[in-house]
C-alpha cells in the first residue's frame, strides 16, 4: 500500500498531544517487550472491518462506533465491559430493525486509553500540574507523582485491552449476542418509554424468531444469528504504543496496527505532515479521521490523497464533530471536497465532541438536546447534498451515570455530581444511548422511505 513506509518514520515528524518521557530507558524496555507480545487484533479482521465499511460507504450497511471517552484502570470491570457491550447490541437492533440495514458494531475500547488535553497543565486550588492525558500515560489523581509520564502504564493498557477483547470476543461468539436472546437484553432499566419501545421491538424480532425456528432456521443452521461481529477502535494517539503493536500481515506482507481493529486521528493530531497522520498512512486498518470546525477543505483534500491515495472504500471514515447548530456552516463544505475529489468515504456523525460545555455546578457536560440536534443536522445535510450519512460516534457506557444532562429521565445540572464516573469527557448513560439509537433509527427510516419513493415503489 504504502511503499517506503516504516513504522518508525512518524518520529521524524512533528508529534503533538504525546508526552515527553523522563526515563527513556524505561521507555525503551516496554517498548521492546510490547513489540515482542502478540498483536491484540489480527491483519484479516482488520480486513473484514473494511469490508463492511465499505459497504457502509455504499449506503448498504450502518456503522455504530461508540464506548468510553477514555478507558480507565480503576473502572475496569467484566460488568462494565458486559453492560456497554449489551446497550451497543440493543441500538443494533434498534437501528436495524428501523433502517433494515446490518449494522456494523465498533466498540471504542480494548485501546481507548490516551486523551488529547486543550490545555498541556491544569491548575487548581493555585497549583499547577501537567494535565491527565489517560490511564496509559499519566495518573488521574491531582499530584505532581501521578501525573509524570509512566511507560509502564503502557503494558498495563495492553494487560486491560487484551482482557477485555478476551471478553468480548467471547459475548459475541459464545451465545450471549445470539439474537434470540434479544429480549434479555433489556433487563437493568425497565421502566423508560425507551425500554419500552425496545420491548416491542424485541418482541416483534422474538416473533419472527420463532417463526423462523418453525420453518427449520436456528442458530446452529444459520450461525449469523448465533453470534455477532464486535470489532474495536481507539484514538491512536500514543506512537509509541501503536509502533511497538504495529505488525506485518503474513497473508499480504503489509504493515497493520495490532492495537485494535480500527484507528482514529483525533481532531487535534490531524496536521498532514504530522505525527499521527504518517503513522496511520502506512498501516492497512480502516481508519477514522475526525473532522472539526476548524477543517478546511483544502486540508481535507490532502488528508485523503494521504491517508487513502487508493480510494479504497471501507479505508477511510469521516467523523465529522461540529456542534449542535454549526453542521451547516461546515458539513457542506466538506462533503463537496469528497465529491470534487471522487472519494470513497463513510461520513460518521460524533454529536458529542462539539457539544460540551461547563455546567453551573462546574461539571463537564453535554446537553442531550444538543447532541440530538447534531444528528439531526447531520442527517438534514446530507440528505439536501444526496449522499449518505453512514454511521454514528458516541461517547456511551452501559451505566447509570449522569454526565449528560437531559433525556427523557432529565438529568439536571444539579444531578451531574451524583453518578459522575468518567475519567474525561461526559458520556450518554444507557437510557440515552437507547433513546439517541431510536432517533437515528427513524431518521434511517425516512431515508429510506424517501429513496424508495424516489424508485418508484
Ligand atoms: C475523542 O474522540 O475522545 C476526542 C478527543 O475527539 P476529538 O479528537 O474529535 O476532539
Ligand atoms: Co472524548
Amino acid at each position: 500500500m504504502t511503499k517506503g513506509w516504516s513504522k518508525a518514520d512518524w518520529r521524524a515528524k512533528p508529534r503533538v498531544q504525546m508526552p515527553d518521557y523522563p526515563d527513556q530507558a524505561a521507555l525503551h524496555a516496554v517498548e521492546a517487550q510490547l513489540a515482542k507480545y502478540p498483536p491484540l487484533v489480527f491483519a484479516g479482521e482488520a480486513r473484514k472491518l473494511r469490508t463492511q465499511l465499505a459497504e457502509v460507504a455504499a449506503g448498504r450497511a450502518f456503522l455504530l462506533q461508540g464506548g468510553d471517552c477514555a478507558e480507565s484502570f480503576a473502572e475496569f470491570s467484566a460488568d462494565n465491559i458486559r453492560d456497554t457491550f449489551k446497550v451497543m447490541l440493543q441500538m443494533a437492533v434498534v437501528l436495524t430493525w428501523g433502517a433494515k440495514l446490518p449494522v456494523i458494531k465498533v466498540g471504542r475500547v480494548a485501546g481507548q486509553f490516551a486523551k488529547p488535553r486543550s490545555a498541556p497543565t491544569e491548575v487548581m486550588d493555585g497549583v499547577e500540574l501537567p494535565s491527565y492525558r489517560g490511564d496509559i500515560i499519566n495518573g488521574f489523581d491531582f499530584t505532581e507523582a501521578a501525573r509524570v509520564p509512566d511507560p509502564a502504564r503502557m503494558l498495563q493498557a495492553y494487560t486491560q485491552a487484551a482482557a477485555s477483547l478476551n471478553l468480548l470476543r467471547a459475548f459475541s461468539t459464545g451465545g450471549y449476542a445470539d439474537i434470540h436472546r434479544v429480549q434479555s437484553w433489556i433487563a437493568g432499566f425497565t421502566e423508560e418509554p425507551a425500554s419500552a419501545r425496545y420491548k416491542d421491538v424485541a418482541t416483534r424480532i422474538q416473533d419472527a424468531m420463532d417463526f423462523m425456528t418453525a420453518a427449520g432456521v436456528t442458530s446452529e443452521t444459520a450461525h449469523e444469528l448465533g453470534a455477532v461481529d464486535f470489532y474495536t477502535s481507539h484514538e491512536a494517539l500514543l506512537l509509541e504504543y501503536e509502533e511497538a503493536l504495529a505488525r506485518i500481515d503474513s497473508t499480504t506482507g503489509l504493515p497493520v496496527a495490532g492495537s485494535g481493529h480500527m484507528i482514529w486521528i483525533g481532531d487535534r493530531t490531524r496536521q498532514p505532515d504530522g505525527a499521527h497522520v504518517e503513522f496511520c498512512r502506512g498501516v492497512q486498518n480502516p481508519i477514522g479521521l475526525k473532522c472539526g470546525p476548524s477543517t478546511t477543505a483544502e486540508d481535507l483534500k490532502v488528508l485523503m490523497a494521504r491517508l487513502n491515495p487508493g480510494n479504497e472504500p471501507g479505508r477511510l471514515t469521516l467523523i465529522a464533530r461540529f456542534g449542535a447548530g454549526k453542521v451547516g456552516d461546515h458539513l457542506p463544505r466538506l462533503i463537496r471536497a469528497v465529491q470534487e475529489e471522487g472519494a470513497q468515504v463513510v461520513w460518521s456523525c460524533d454529536p458529542m465532541h462539539g457539544n460540551t460545555i461547563k455546567s453551573a455546578s462546574g461539571y463537564k457536560t453535554r446537553p442531550f438536546e444538543s447532541v440530538l440536534r447534531e444528528v439531526r443536522e447531520f442527517f438534514a445535510i446530507h440528505k439536501a447534498e444526496g449522499t449518505i450519512p453512514g454511521g454514528v460516534h458516541f461517547e456511551m457506557t452501559g451505566r447509570d451515570v449522569t454526565e449528560c444532562t437531559g433525556g427523557v429521565r432529565a438529568v439536571t445540572d444539579e444531578d451531574l455530581s451524583d453518578r459522575y464516573h468518567t475519567a474525561c469527557d461526559p458520556r450518554l448513560n444507557a437510557s440515552q444511548s437507547l433513546e439517541l439509537a431510536f432517533l437515528v433509527a427513524e431518521e434511517l427510516n425516512a431515508r429510506r422511505s424517501a429513496n424508495r419513493r424516489a424508485a418508484g415503489f
